[in-house]
């Protein structure tokens, strides 16, 4: 009954958190587990989305959601249809950024980086994981192309419905993962009078440097 107000407070309560260089796990990705499960905790809705930004084929950006399906020390991963407009975007430029925002918590992530494709065996385990209709519908759906009405994507879901029985779908070669190795992983903790916290970590021949950033 009071969730409203207990997010309030909790929000009070974490404008005083700080985050220091010296609190910082040395690595990002330790660092990013820490900030996801706390989100997730504190009951974030859909945490793990984030915004992916590409440059298009005219050098424009262009940004949308997407949900983190993945993380360990390669990077982070996500799961689209590869002729959609930003995997067309991704074959031409593999420089994409990703953004998290978990408001409940003051708090940004920024990610820069490479995007390449997630083997196949991984992005097959991951597929044969979705439900039955997730499955469907990325055989039914050619995403991003412009389509007449929804009835053809109605038709082409009910054409695959009957095409593949459940637990018979295979992976569409066009469907599956990307893997963001990140290059510049930003921190931001969110303080009074706009004094913030910004940690950033950047590759330096193998290894995590860590750099403050005025806010
Ligand atoms: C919360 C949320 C999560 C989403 N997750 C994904 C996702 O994991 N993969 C995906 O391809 N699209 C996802 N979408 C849809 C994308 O934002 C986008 O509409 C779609 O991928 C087509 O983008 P494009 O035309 O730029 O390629 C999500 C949208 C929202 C709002």
């Amino acid at each position: 009954v009071n969730k409203f107000i207990d997010i309030a407070s909790l929000r009070v309560e974490y404008s005083t958190k700080r985050f220091n260089p010296e609190d910082a796990n040395p690595n990002p990705y330790k660092q990013f587990d820490e900030w996801l499960k706390e989100a997730v905790y504190a009951d974030v809705p859909e945490p793990n989305a984030m915004t992916l930004a590409t440059i298009t084929e005219a050098n424009t950006p262009s940004a949308r959601i997407v949900l983190l399906k993945g993380l360990d020390e390669r990077g982070f991963t996500f799961f689209t249809n590869y002729n959609s407009a930003k995997g067309l975007a991704i074959k031409k430029n593999p420089h994409v950024a990703l953004v998290f925002c978990w408001l409940e918590l003051q708090r940004q992530v920024r990610i820069e980086g490479i995007a390449e494709k997630l083997p196949a065996a991984e992005s097959d385990a991951y597929f044969s994981a979705r439900p039955y209709g997730s499955q469907i519908g990325a055989h039914a759906s050619p995403q991003s192309s412009v389509i007449a009405n929804s009835t053809v994507l109605e038709q082409q879901f009910e054409y695959f419905t009957k095409k593949y029985p459940e637990g018979k779908v295979p992976r569409p070669e066009n469907w599956g993962g990307y893997l963001v190795k990140p290059q510049l992983i930003e921190f931001w903790q969110g303080r009074a009078s706009r004094m913030h916290d910004r940690l950033q970590y950047t590759q330096r021949d193998g290894r995590w440097l860590i750099q403050l950033l005025a806010p």
